[in-house]
């Protein structure tokens, strides 16, 4: 028997080990075999012989399981080392990119417009003379044009100052009705806290035949955008001057900062201006050869959204590609 406490205490896995319990336990084992043995023994011998195996049955089952435990528990501990994963080193995966600021901004207008069933559409970045001035009511002796200097190159072509001339482009190339609206960065020679040269703009655009159209379809429309956009706020609009609309006017909303208490950013006025709109100039349905037509349009800088919903101070910041301003807004 000698050989099989030997075996157990020699056994290198648990498979070999299980070898061994069935030489040992088994049916045809080894113990079988010595009890089928001892019944052939003289009948004085057979219970000290009965005695004797019983002990070592016992004492090697008492082996065998202890033997198994040490060895299930170092085969689970080499498996654990084998699949372990060294959580203090550093990931391979690449970090998830996000839409700009600005860019989200102009998701959430889209949004909303289109709710209200504006298609959206797109010009050209460069322009030519007749759509962003000329057949917008801006003649070229006409003032107005020096408040939007811009890129020009030779022959009359130049980088678009506003979104406005794909209302020329639209009505250009479609009959009446229409109900669009045109994103889209635009250019201009500024640069201060609050201009860049490059922004963005959305323009609105709704024609429609002779008196179907009203400023107070334009008021309704503009009042529930802005709510949309900054939430609870007072809109005002203010008498103005475009001209390419008449009559015209420039929506305030009461400052989302200081709830039109009086801050620096507001100006110590409570209001901020947000865009600019009006019913459009009989001009300009002239230029693009619109007859009987009513329309109002609208204009307004997406940098300037953006800069309000999450309180940036100054817009160029939103242009310089620093990761930690726009991980920000993720
Ligand atoms: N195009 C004007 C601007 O850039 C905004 C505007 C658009 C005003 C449409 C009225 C109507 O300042």
């Amino acid at each position: 028997m000698k050989e099989w406490y030997d075996a157990i205490k020699e056994a290198q896995s648990v498979e070999k080990l299980e070898d061994i319990r069935i030489s040992v336990f088994g049916k045809k084992g080894v113990l079988a075999d010595e009890f089928a043995k001892m019944k052939s023994a003289p009948d004085n011998e057979k219970s000290q012989i009965a005695k004797e195996l019983n002990t070592h049955k016992n004492e090697l089952m008492n082996e065998f399981t202890a033997k198994k435990i040490i060895l299930q528990t170092e085969e689970l501990k080499r498996a654990m080392m084998a699949e372990a994963i060294d959580v203090s080193l550093y990931g391979s995966q690449s970090q998830a990119g996000a839409l700009h600021p600005v860019m989200q901004t102009m998701d959430r207008i889209v949004e909303y417009f289109s709710s209200m069933n504006f298609a959206v559409k797109t010009g050209t970045m460069v322009e030519d003379d007749f759509n962003n001035f000329e057949a917008l009511n801006l003649p070229k002796y006409h003032p107005a044009r020096d408040m939007q200097d811009t890129f020009y190159f030779k022959d009359e072509m130049l980088l678009r100052t506003h979104t406005s001339p794909v209302q020329i482009r639209t009505m250009m190339s479609t009959k009446p009705p229409i109900r669009m609206i045109a994103p889209g960065a635009v250019f201009r020679r500024d640069y201060d806290i609050t201009h860049t040269p490059m922004f963005h703009q959305v323009e609105g655009l709704v024609v429609d035949e002779e008196g179907k159209v009203s400023f107070a379809n334009l008021k309704y429309i503009l009042e529930d955008f802005l709510k949309y956009m900054f939430g609870d706020v007072e809109v005002r609009f203010r008498p103005s001057f475009f001209p390419f609309t008449e009559p015209s006017a420039e929506v305030d909303i009461s400052c989302v900062f200081c709830k039109g208490q009086g801050c620096r950013v507001c100006s110590q006025t409570g209001w901020l201006e947000v865009l600019g709109c009006g019913i459009v100039d009989p001009n300009v349905f002239k230029a693009v050869k619109y007859k009987n037509v009513s329309g109002y349009a609208f204009g307004l800088g997406v940098e300037r959204f953006a800069m309000l919903i999450h309180q940036i101070g100054d817009l160029r910041s939103l242009f310089e590609g620093d990761i930690k301003l726009l991980e920000q807004f993720q």
